[in-house]
């Protein structure tokens, strides 16, 4: 089964083409393209979502020429629309008129490529972003007649951990560097998730793909907001978890301490949710503090507190790992969300697993941050609920990841 994959709920425009197979378990990425918005959100230090919604239009028809061009399946060929076709699809971009010429200059002249499903994020994320990707997703699947399935963005991030690079066969032409072993039947259910984003912490029960409890989660800022707000508080640039991960990383090799201790919220709380606000409030204190004299903070200070909050939100989530897995009686531990990106906490999570003899599971670094893959795969693991070409679809900017029939 051919699978595209469309991811637009946050600043990262992606589409993924993949080939999947159950009989031989395998999944062969033949395109993959990510667009990050990063340099056009840096300056505001933040998404504003009505500027990904336009970022996501601009973006959306060069970043599908380009997987499908990676994919050998960009063949033009002319296809006029039709009368019925035109008037449908300007419809669907009333909004978007810079997507629907885009798209008429380019759709009409290509061959339809090889794909069985669409698979698109409806949620959670930005609503107006979302959006974007819906109808670009609605439209193709009503000119190239493909059905298709609504994806959680979550569980997406969940089954980015479930494949794995192989030396694999290739598939026909396919070049074989692109083949993966699926996972998800080598896994003793249920297990345990871990899901660390610029949005969500959960700690979620995985009874079986698709099946999900939620088990804790955070009462405040999520561990990726928590970062980005103190990088702020410390002058440095967004999005900030990868530059505090750098400089605790410098910290540590340079053995320089924050000047005082921060807190741990809730690590011996008797439940498995988080709260990280009153940590990123203790790093606003402490930088007010240090720089009442006047001067702005030292690099030193800088380097110590980014070491120190790291090490804050490792110890809070490694604890209620431990807690969660003891309480759940779990053999394997999944993570997943941009955080996972972060080397220190993916260390202390292999050291918690070798620790208690739990199998972990995460994804391939570049397939931790959003990306269109994991959304493809959702399309996979979620083939029987896709739904007719063409089928109304909405965005939801919260949508809990479960048992939930999303259309
Ligand atoms: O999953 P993701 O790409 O987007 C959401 O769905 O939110 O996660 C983005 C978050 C941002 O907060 C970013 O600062 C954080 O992941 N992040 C990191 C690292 N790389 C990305 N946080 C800490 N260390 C990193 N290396
Ligand atoms: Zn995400």
């Amino acid at each position: 089964m051919n699978i595209l994959g469309i991811e637009t709920s946050c600043d990262e425009t992606a589409i993924s083409l993949i080939k999947t197979d159950d009989a031989r378990n395998s999944v062969w990425v033949l395109g993959n393209t990510v667009h990050s918005q990063i340099d056009v959100h840096a300056p505001y230090g933040g998404v504003y979502p009505e500027l990904a919604k336009r970022e996501h239009a601009k973006n959306l028809i060069p970043v599908l020429a380009q997987t499908l061009t990676q994919a050998r399946a960009l063949i033009p060929e002319s296809h006029p629309l039709t009368q019925t076709q035109n008037e449908v699809i300007a419809q669907i971009f009333t909004y978007e008129p810079e997507l629907l010429s885009a798209f008429k200059a380019l759709i009409p002249t290509i061959q339809k490529p090889d794909v069985d499903l669409i698979s698109i994020t409806v949620g959670p994320g930005l609503t107006p972003a979302l959006w974007v990707g819906i109808n670009f997703a609605r439209a193709l699947s009503i000119i190239w007649d493909i059905p298709l399935v609504a994806s959680n963005h979550m569980e997406g991030h969940i089954l980015a951990a479930l494949i794995k690079k192989t030396q694999g066969e290739g598939a026909g032409d396919i070049d074989a560097n692109n083949t993966y072993a699926l996972l998800d039947s080598d896994i003793a259910y249920p297990a345990l998730a871990l899901l660390i984003s610029g949005g969500h912490t959960q700690i979620v029960l995985v009874e079986a793909i698709g099946s999900y409890k939620i088990l804790g989660q955070t009462r405040d800022d999520a561990v990726g907001e928590c970062f980005d707000k103190i990088a702020r508080t410390l002058g440095l640039p967004y999005p900030g978890g990868p530059k505090i991960s750098a400089l605790a990383e410098e910290a540590r090799s340079q053995d320089i301490k924050s000047p005082e201790p921060l807190p741990r919220p809730m690590i011996s709380s008797n439940d498995l949710d988080f709260s990280f606000s009153g940590l990123k409030t203790a790093v606003l204190y402490l930088t007010k503090k240090l720089t009442e004299g006047g001067g702005p903070l030292t690099p030193d200070q800088i380097k110590g507190i980014a070491r120190e909050a790291e090490d804050a939100m490792t110890d809070v989530i490694v604890a209620k790992m431990r807690k969660a897995a003891e309480a759940h009686n779990v053999a394997t531990i999944i993570v997943g969300g941009g955080v996972i990106a972060n080397t220190h906490i993916r260390k202390a999570l292999e050291s918690l697993a070798n620790e208690c003899g739990l199998a972990l599971l995460s994804p391939q670094i570049d397939h931790s941050t959003d990306n269109a893959l994991m959304m493809a795969l959702a399309g996979h693991f979620n083939r029987d609920k896709a739904l007719a070409p063409g089928s109304p679809l909405k965005a939801y900017g919260t949508l809990p990841i479960g048992p939930t029939s999303i259309s």
